[in-house]
């Protein structure tokens, strides 16, 4: 270490002082809202004049979700967000003064919210048992710092509280003792614990002693949460801009996280049933150069007899990368590449990226130009920075004008048969000016667009600083409604790397350029049902990691923890090693072709999960504290997931292994799914796990349909259904089917199946069945005494409405038909 002399030394601190005297002013400006000097009822609360001369308004949405905005200007902006599916509704309070220090305002649910008015404001809110379940702390006033702009308040927290959500984020699975940056960056090879990331969602869900709270921070700028790193007694969230606006979602009178998540997504909307062709195995590199090698994919999955149902086509498919272009001799015959795999059954996604290559000679180039619909700079130039095609333009995606524009590009290669479409480097992400190669660049926030470059904010002018972090999610939405309109029949399959709250509305998210390491596929579990219960219900990761080359072994062991999770591809750079199932070798073939049958066999319970978060907003893939959280155990658990509510899935994350320790959460049974094998709840076991195996449960009292194998979605209606119950428990399941495509549901047609099992046996609702999936078995697991664990029972036809295990008896089961009383 090399020492100052003194000169030096007393240089140095005057060079301090110099510093600090200059930040003074700024932390001068920091100043706090001050206490209540009037406070005015409206029908859903109050608005609270402050000493500092802010305003804040504190109202119900509901019952149980209370809504926060403070302005010091005293002036609220309209109330629009990206974020909202539409404008928040309002819930009537009761209000009280408790005495002249306190006002109280009371929702009918018994919800309340109580205001200290001095010294400073202080805004306490209790469920309707009186418990605790957000307050401000005391001892840290909202702060603002009027000049900037930027502002911060903070809670205060027990040690024991955990959060989760945040949306994309490279970190642990509860975010407790974190700081998080909300700000969308393109992070190719990201390390864990770096961030931010390509998504951010301010949104959490807080668990603590069981219950469950959930805090939506209503702000698009660049903002930040620090759960208790600073000072574990409190955490502290601000924004560099707009408004401090956030609604606290109570739980409602069970505190639970589902209901925390079904409130939050009532506000910011829900992930619309996707067709049920991309739930299916979907393949991708970057990129398969021609058509002919495309081809030659397809023929392989086919030939091979590995299930698939979508190939990618990512950016070499265009000409000199110009979006929406077809390279002339690499694809010299895109329609008939269409028509040739859509009669082998797969469907063809193609990666649409922002920037438009800014080419005189480029048509939409000029038409977006002369429709006037590009980003701009501060001084109100046409806004250009470097991507793949070289200088581009981008849509400005926060005007109407513009994503109506951007969406009708999809006529084209919808009309040439293109089935779904990719939105990627969204974030904006650019290269930086003088090359790619600087770290600090390459990931840092400096690669986007210029904080002052202007956006229309649909009505609401403002600086990218503002809409930086919508405007992948916008890109989305305007790939989205386009689709809609152009092909209202059918249910758009949209992937988007960029997002924010409310992103579930339009497209799919994948993770972006995760890496070919067991560290990144261990990371895939936080990061996926974080996600998750960010209110996003449709993700996944690139299999065996985007960045490098996996071993067989890893790529196996990648495929099947992602083969349950909601969105499953294999997809890798430019300069990885080629990565289809087959590309490891015959043992390693036969192994992950197993594991993608094994997705296609669950596929109507997975189909079922989609239709049921469309409706409640629960998502496919849950963490385990998520459903069990009075399991202070399953609060921890990064490295299982559940799939639904009945299926645990505990996939090997770790090389060399042939064996893991599973944790079976408490309050349930669990049968193996392979051996029949009975787990009780809270009880860990070593669990085999050879290469060929995936460690998977179901929960005693399910019943899981599953259908006979089949090489793509397209022949799911041949093939016949299985009813797997597992036995042990009384508890009743719901099966989902319709056509798969369109919305036809949305007007009845479909049909939902009850499988209730109780003492007697399995009973069986069966609506008639309309062109859907037949019915041909119901299988017990984990019987005891029955001739075996497991017992296949043949139905002759649907009618039948209920199935009887024979238990102890050495005879078959007995079914009794409809219409026939057992
Ligand atoms: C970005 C995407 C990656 C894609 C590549 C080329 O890195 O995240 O998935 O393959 O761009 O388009």
């Amino acid at each position: 270490m090399k020492f100052f002399k003194p000169p030096y030394r007393s240089a140095v601190c005057c060079i301090g002082l110099l510093f600090l005297l200059a930040s003074l002013p700024a932390a001068a400006a920091l100043r706090s809202v001050g206490a209540v000097v009037q406070a005015i009822k409206s029908n859903e609360g109050y608005d609270l004049r402050l000493s500092s001369g802010a305003l804040a308004r504190i109202s119900f949405v509901t019952p149980d979700v209370v809504r926060v905005r403070i302005s010091p200007k005293a002036r609220f902006e309209a109330d629009n967000s990206y974020a909202m599916a539409q404008a928040p509704s309002r819930a009537k309070a009761v209000m009280a003064t408790l005495n002249g220090a306190t006002l109280e305002l009371r929702s009918a649910s018994g919800t309340r919210v109580v205001i200290r008015k001095t010294p400073e404001l202080v805004i306490q809110i209790f469920d309707a048992a009186g418990r605790l379940v957000s307050a401000d702390d005391p001892a840290r006033p909202t702060t603002f710092d009027v000049e900037e702009g930027s502002f911060e308040t903070a809670k205060l927290r027990d040690d024991y509280e955990l959060y989760y959500g945040f949306g994309e984020k490279a970190l642990p699975l509860s975010r407790h003792q974190q700081q998080l940056v909300m700000w969308n960056s393109d992070v190719p090879d990201y390390a864990p614990g770096h961030d931010p990331s390509y998504q951010a969602i301010p949104f959490f869900i807080a668990l603590h002693e069981g219950r469950g709270h959930g805090l939506f921070f209503n702000n698009s700028w660049r903002s930040w949460f620090d759960m208790g790193k600073t000072d574990p007694q409190r955490y502290r969230f601000g924004s560099a801009g707009g408004e401090l606006d956030y609604f606290v979602f109570t739980g409602g009178p069970e505190r639970s996280p589902a209901r925390v998540l079904s409130d939050y997504t009532a506000l910011t909307g829900r992930g619309a049933l996707p067709p049920l062709w991309a739930l299916g195995y979907q393949q991708s590199r970057w990129s398969y150069k021609t058509q002919d090698e495309v081809l030659g994919v397809a023929r392989e999955f086919r030939q091979r007899r590995i299930p698939a149902d979508v190939l990618y086509l990512d950016i070499d498919h265009m000409d000199g990368f110009r979006v929406f272009t077809w390279n002339p001799q690499t694809f010299p015959q895109p329609g008939e590449l269409l028509i040739t795999l859509h009669q082998q059954g797969f469907r063809a996604v193609t990666i649409v990226d922002p920037g438009i290559k800014k080419d005189e000679g480029y048509a939409i180039y000029r038409s977006g130009r002369a429709a006037g619909v590009y980003m701009r700079n501060a001084d109100g130039s046409e806004l250009n920075a470097k991507v793949w095609p070289g200088v581009c333009a981008f849509p400005d995606f926060t005007s109407a004008a513009a994503r109506d524009w951007f969406g009708r590009l999809y006529e084209a290669p919808l009309d040439l048969g293109v089935d779904g479409f990719w939105n990627d480097m969204n974030e904006p992400g650019v290269f930086a000016p003088d090359g790619f190669a600087k770290p600090e660049i390459s990931l840092g926030p400096q690669k986007s667009f210029a904080l002052d470059a202007q956006h229309a904010g649909d009505g609401r002018p403002g600086s990218h600083a503002r809409y930086h972090n919508v405007y992948g999610m916008q890109m989305a939405r305007a790939s989205f409604e386009g689709l809609r309109r152009l092909r209202p029949q059918k249910r758009p399959m949209l992937l988007t790397r960029a997002g924010f709250a409310g992103v579930q509305r339009y497209a799919a998210v994948w993770t972006g350029d995760n890496s070919a390491t067991w560290t990144h596929l261990a990371l895939t579990i936080p990061m996926l049902t974080n996600l998750s219960v960010s209110g996003v219900p449709f993700v996944g990761a690139d299999v065996g990691g985007f960045m490098g080359s996996p071993s067989a072994e890893l790529y196996t062991r990648w495929l099947q923890a992602a083969a349950l999770t909601p969105y499953l591809r294999t997809h890798s750079s430019d300069v990885s090693a080629p990565r289809e199932p087959w590309a490891f070798g015959p043992e390693h073939e036969r192994i992950n072709r197993q594991i993608i049958e094994l997705r296609y066999r669950l596929l109507p319970y997975l189909y079922s999960l989609f239709e049921a978060s469309e409706r409640t907003g629960l998502p496919p893939m849950r963490p385990l504290w998520f459903a069990y959280p009075g399991d202070t155990q399953a609060s921890l658990v990064d490295d299982q997931f559940l799939l639904g509510a009945d299926l645990l899935v505990a996939p090997v994350l770790h090389e060399g292994r042939s064996e893991r320790l599973v944790y079976f959460p408490k309050g349930d049974a669990w049968l193996d799914w392979d051996s029949g094998q009975r787990h009780e709840g809270g009880s860990f076991a070593t669990i085999p796990a050879p290469l060929e195996r995936l460690p998977l449960f179901v929960r005693v009292g399910a019943t899981v349909p599953t259908q006979a194998p089949v090489q793509h979605t397209g022949e799911m209606l041949q093939s016949a259904l299985t009813l797997n119950v597992a036995w042990g428990a009384a508890g009743s399941s719901d099966m989902f089917q319709d056509a798969g495509e369109g919305y036809g549901y949305r007007q009845g047609a479909s049909r939902t199946l009850r499988m209730m099992q109780d003492a007697q046996g399995l009973r069986l609702d069966i609506p008639p069945n309309a062109g859907f999936q037949r019915v041909a078995a119901v299988e017990f697991l984990g019987l005891e005494s029955a001739p075996a664990r497991r017992l296949r029972v043949a139905l002759p036809d649907e009618g039948v409405k209920q199935v009887r295990p024979a238990l102890g008896q050495q005879r078959p089961a007995s079914l009794v038909p409809a219409g026939v009383s057992p």
